[in-house]
């Protein structure tokens, strides 16, 4: 059971002028050092929390698993109301590990409730979900660090209220929070309303927390092996324990993209090579942003640093996107995950003999013809001198989703120390969330409020 990284593809002895080469890699080693001791020293302190995760949950984990029986026992459907960092792990680690078509399989194959995660106040959406499940037969799972976002609150507002309407004092009961336990609302309506909780600890940030409660219960709920996820993480741990560049996988792809990031190389792709891993592409997309994404260094300074990532699918996005990896501006790192065992396999059948240009695809498999398609991809982007590497998980199972998600992190809080940036703020979207509770006109947002009204309208001119 392995994860593995290969950046041959980053390196000059093999793209060429657009590679990094190990004079150029090595020369980064004290850069690299500091950054793995930097993370490492706030290990457990402050917004790093989340490397405890791995760690510090054995009871946690036993307190959600017995939920989770209930939850899978009595419920018809189980719902997350939550909005990025606390929706996008829940959403990656169910697509990655359960069925595709998990809500279409009759209840004895899925032995749990349908799961879904509504990630959006848009009202058709939202419209729809109560259409297609019975809130009698289904737990909502709200789930927000703060308390305080406008979306959650919405939907757990929306959410209470029918649920009031048809269960009274039961209501509930069919309720779960998630959140902090010594910040924001939910802590309050929840221990006002009866309503069960799981917590987030304090140093654990929105895009941090799958491996917390907010990822583990939905995860559990599924019937996905939690423990087995922490383990995955906590053998990546151990993987990126030394500070050497050329052995941890986490460093090594920080200095890669710190690189390739001052060379130019400001767009960041996604692409993994299973339907499956689709959703840790968007998962890994908010964490990169929005950890990386800063206009201050920690000494204030302006840096507008990050890298724009880019969600892309193999091999769908073959078919699109390629083209623009390929040919276009030489402004992108390309980071490929490769499965090695696909859980289920199907052969392409003969039938067309006649046909030679469609009868060599038959006797093959279509996960050979996935990873063929990689390999063919690959080969192309290095043909054209493109910068990508690849990371190569040998099966999609729990172990190895926790080790991915762990490497993930990793990498993150690394680069981020090497940008000497604060990887767990986000005032770019606190912005935005203070000047939605001003429009709303919410109590303490008076100035913020006055300021929007003050600002300068819209010119008609370009408008069209
Ligand atoms: O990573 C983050 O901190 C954010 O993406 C948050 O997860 C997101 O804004 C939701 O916040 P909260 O969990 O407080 O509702």
């Amino acid at each position: 059971m392995s994860i593995r990284l290969n950046y041959n593809n980053m390196m000059k002895h093999t793209i060429g002028e657009q590679g990094i080469s190990e004079i150029e890699y090595s020369s980064h080693t004290t850069l690299a050092q500091f950054a793995h001791a930097k993370v490492e020293e706030g290990r457990g302190k402050g917004m790093q929390g989340w490397m405890d995760s791995p760690y510090n949950q054995k009871e946690v984990v036993k307190l959600i698993n017995a939920t989770a029986k209930r939850i899978r026992k009595t419920c018809d459907s189980f719902v997350v109301l939550g909005i990025g960092g606390s929706a996008l792990g829940p959403i990656a680690v169910f697509t990655a590990l359960k069925h595709l078509y998990y809500n279409e399989l009759p209840k004895k194959v899925r032995k749990g409730p349908k799961f879904y995660v509504i990630d959006n106040v848009d009202p058709e959406k939202m419209n729809a979900l109560f259409d297609v499940i019975d809130i009698e037969k289904t737990v909502f799972n709200v789930i927000t660090k703060s308390g305080a976002t406008s979306e959650t609150m919405s939907q757990y507002l929306i959410v209470m209220d029918m649920l009031k309407a048809k269960l009274g004092d039961k209501a509930s009961e069919h309720i779960i929070a998630t959140t902090s336990e010594y910040k924001g609302n939910l802590i309050k309506i929840a221990k006002d309303n009866n309503i069960e909780t799981f917590y987030i600890p304090e140093g654990v940030g929105g895009r941090f927390s799958e491996l917390s409660p907010v990822g583990l219960l939905p995860a559990a709920v599924v019937g996905i092996d939690i423990a087995e996820m922490l383990r995955g993480a906590r053998d990546m741990d151990r993987k990126c324990k030394t500070n050497d560049m050329w052995r941890n996988p986490a460093l090594a792809i920080a200095t890669l993209q710190y690189i390739s990031i001052k060379s130019g190389k400001n767009i960041g792709v996604i692409m993994p090579y299973a339907d499956s891993l689709k959703y840790i592409a968007d998962w890994y997309a908010q964490l990169w942003a929005e950890s990386l994404g800063k206009e201050v260094d920690n000494d204030g300074n302006k840096v507008n640093v990050g890298q724009t990532p880019v969600k892309a699918l193999g091999v769908t996005d073959q078919h699109s996107q390629v083209q623009l990896f390929n040919e276009g501006p030489y402004d992108k790192v390309i980071t490929f995950i490769e499965v090695g065992q696909f859980r289920s396999e199907m052969n392409i059948p003969n039938g067309c003999e006649e046909y030679p240009d469609v009868n060599f695809l038959c006797g093959h498999s279509l996960g050979e013809l996935m990873n063929n398609e990689l390999y063919a991809t690959r080969y192309n982007l290095v043909q054209q001198h493109r910068a990508n590497y690849t990371i190569y998980l040998e099966a999609i199972d729990e172990f190895h989703i926790g080790a991915l998600l762990y490497l993930m992190e990793l990498q993150t809080a690394y680069a981020g120390a090497m940008f000497d940036i604060d990887v767990y703020n986000q005032p770019g979207v606190e912005g935005g969330k203070n000047a939605t509770y001003a429009l709303f006109g919410r109590k303490g947002y008076e100035s913020k409020a006055q300021e929007i009204k003050n600002a300068k309208p819209d010119d008609t001119k370009y408008i069209i």
